[in-house]
């Protein structure tokens, strides 16, 4: 656990864990995260892209999650995230650059074969994670039982309220999501998580003395040997 002054300096501890990976392994597979709070890690990503200080040509992705339903182009749709923050700024060739289908055809199968792409690739070397105000990494949502593998999952009601504000109309606002599973993210051989804003507060609180529970699916992470939390003085407030 790691608390720093800013949220600046979040994203640029990220980028150094990053950075770090990339000198030891220029052909890294980075598991890549969405929301406000990896924001900062991609700006400074591509500051440093364009100072030339980071090769990033080599790198493959697999991000965490994509809206079901939602078309490429949708402008809230993650793989528009992604776009517009981190890949229309780095020259990763798209081929390397892997997002869950919003719209599969066969849920089931395109599941299995991001596992596959992932497996092929060599694995994960580097998850980066935010967290949801409810504990949830990716789209796994607190419940009675997790899934290991990516699936279709449904968001939780506080999840599609947090996230109405980026919709037009409350009718838009997607009520699933395809989601690596939590042994998708567990299989990760570095798990850095980042926590930024008093809203992330209460929730580190808890994870940092919480017990292992599906009720709180960052919990997980206490069984992994190799996790990095990241978090600015606000989220890190009441821990
Ligand atoms: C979404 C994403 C998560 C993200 C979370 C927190 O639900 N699926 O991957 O960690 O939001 O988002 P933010 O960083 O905007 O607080």
């Amino acid at each position: 656990w790691v608390v720093l002054d800013s949220k600046e300096a979040v994203g640029i501890a990220a980028a150094d864990q990053i950075s770090r990976l990339l000198q030891e392994k220029p052909t890294c597979v980075l598991g890549l995260a969405t929301g406000g709070t990896p924001l900062g890690t991609y700006r400074e990503l591509i500051r440093r892209h364009q100072t030339g200080e980071l090769e990033m040509s080599r790198v493959t992705t697999f991000n965490l999650d994509e809206y079901y339903g939602l078309d490429r182009d949708h402008p809230q749709s993650y793989w528009q995230y992604m776009q517009e923050h981190l890949f229309r700024s780095l020259p990763i060739p798209e081929e390397r650059i892997h997002m869950p289908p919003g719209k599969p055809e066969q849920v089931e199968a395109s599941c299995l074969e991001y596992e596959q792409e992932i497996e092929q690739a060599g694995g994960i070397d580097l998850q980066l994670l935010g967290i949801g105000a409810n504990g949830h990494i990716g789209f796994n949502e607190p419940a009675e039982s997790l899934q290991p593998a990516t699936h279709l999952a449904k968001l939780a009601e506080s999840t599609v309220q947090a996230n109405a504000r980026f919709f037009a109309s409350p009718e838009e606002v997607p009520q699933y999501a395809i989601t690596m599973g939590i042994g998708t993210i567990m299989k990760a051989k570095r798990i850095v998580l980042l926590a930024t804003g008093e809203a992330k507060a209460e929730i580190l609180s808890k994870l940092y003395t919480s017990p292992i529970t599906t009720r709180l699916p960052a919990s997980m992470l206490h069984m992994h040997p190799h996790v990095t939390i990241l978090a600015d003085r606000e989220a890190g407030s009441l821990l």
